[in-house]
């Protein structure tokens, strides 16, 4: 018996034991005089804290839902963060405090990559297949000013978009704790 069905039969009974269900006086009654229906009242009583625990337990037990995409869908959907990849990308090659690091890369690909990963970032349906973090930027001797002016140049493609500061700020804490991974010096 799955615990779904186990629930109906203890919801069916407790309405068969307690026809006063939804009469709190009458209840208090039976009990009260102790006849056979205050035996009933507290079965009914206990099915129907056990059905509520059971419900409980099969909704904590229930596997997390598909991520949840409402990161996705505040950065503007498929839309918004393919917008915002090409924003960033076309800010960081005008960017003078780290452009002469994207020399040898291919700026569509860095935006493609990017759409990508943002979009699963935060919850789109899309798949990463890109490089570790650790690995595309091994060689590179990225530093912390090169991280932050990486940083802002997003905000400011997030800023052209419309995307409100709260959303801006959820994208940015997702990709925080790449900074180790990516900073090496
Ligand atoms: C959290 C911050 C960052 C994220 C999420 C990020 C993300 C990415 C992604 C997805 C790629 C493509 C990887 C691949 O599939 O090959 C990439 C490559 C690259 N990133 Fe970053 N990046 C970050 C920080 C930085 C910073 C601070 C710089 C430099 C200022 C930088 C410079 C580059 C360069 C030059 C490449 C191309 C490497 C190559 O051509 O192989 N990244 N990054």
């Amino acid at each position: 018996m799955t615990p779904r069905m186990y629930l109906q039969s203890l919801a069916r009974s407790s309405v068969r034991m307690t026809p006063w269900v939804g009469h709190p006086n009458r209840g208090v009654h039976a009990l009260g005089h102790g006849d056979g229906r205050s035996r009933d009242h507290v079965h009914g009583y206990v099915g129907r804290c056990l059905a509520v625990l059971l419900a409980l337990l099969m909704v904590l037990a229930t596997p997390a839902r598909a991520a949840d995409d409402s990161l996705f869908r505040a950065l503007g959907g498929e839309a918004g963060v393919a917008a915002i990849s090409a924003g960033l990308v076309e800010r960081v090659y005008a960017d003078e405090r780290i452009k002469h690091l994207f020399q040898e890369t291919n700026p569509r690909f860095l935006t493609e990559q990017l759409r990508k990963q943002f979009c699963e970032l935060s919850g789109g349906p899309c798949k990463y297949d890109g490089e570790t973090m650790k690995k595309s930027h091994a060689a590179l001797g990225i530093n912390k000013a090169h991280f932050n002016a990486l940083v802002e140049d997003l905000q400011l493609a997030m800023d052209a978009q419309g995307v409100p500061f709260a959303t801006q700020n959820r994208l940015l804490a997702l990709l925080a704790p790449m900074y180790r991974d990516v900073v090496t010096r």
